[in-house]
């Protein structure tokens, strides 16, 4: 038999279409991608999915009362994506440097890669899952970024959304220079700081009009 895995062995193709085996192929794919990313996260956060030391505590997540098991070295932003499976909180540097996972605690922006979780119940603890209205309508922010198609690849854009959320509740009126100062704990890749600003002032403005 070769031994070169890209060449398909004829009894393998047999009563099996071209295009079935593609599909096939992609299938498995995104399986080994994703089991790869959670094992990477697990071991790269020194944090296990599930085990020993667990401790069933309630958190008020999104105006819900969410029950789950952490452990007591375990983030806030762990729980969420991967507890929860809120996963528009993104985890980028994972060391309070980007702000990709910023959420409102209580209404002030965190960043929950560095917050552990038991210590947060008790607060009001926002994700962008929850800024929209019940019937699908958009928080005014998030409708400045639609307005002004203010990210690239948005890997940041729920980071930067919350805080500008949490700023505008502090300063619903910033200038342009205050809402960046406002923004500073949020890093973007893309390095598209400009149409950024010019979505969250839209959102700024978007709220005042609300
Ligand atoms: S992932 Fe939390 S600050 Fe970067
Ligand atoms: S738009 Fe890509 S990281 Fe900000």
């Amino acid at each position: 038999m070769d031994d070169n895995p890209a060449v398909i062995p004829d009894q393998v193709m047999k009563g099996v279409t071209r295009r079935n085996f593609i599909k096939g192929v992609i299938a498995g794919g995104t399986v080994a991608s994703s089991a790869t990313y959670l094992f990477r996260a697990s071991s790269l956060l020194g944090q296990q999915p599930s085990g020993l030391g667990e401790r069933l505590i309630t958190l008020n997540v999104n105006r819900q009362q969410r029950r789950g098991e952490v452990m007591k070295q375990e983030t806030l932003a762990w729980t969420l994506r991967y507890k929860l499976g809120l996963t528009g909180t993104k985890l980028g540097c994972d060391r309070a440097e980007c702000g990709a996972c910023t959420v409102l605690l209580d209404d002030v922006p965190h960043y929950s890669c560095s917050i552990l979780t038991h210590t947060v119940r008790g607060k009001k603890i926002l994700t962008i899952e929850g800024l929209a209205n019940p019937d699908g309508t958009l928080h005014p922010v998030q409708q400045g970024v639609i307005d002004e198609q203010g990210f690239q690849c948005a890997f940041c854009m729920s980071g930067f959304i919350m805080s500008a959320v949490g700023f505008l509740k502090t300063n619903p009126n910033p200038t342009r220079l205050q809402m960046a100062h406002g923004l500073s704990g949020n890093l973007c890749r893309c390095q598209d700081y400009d149409k950024i600003l010019t979505a969250m002032m839209r959102g700024a403005e978007n709220m005042r009009k609300a």
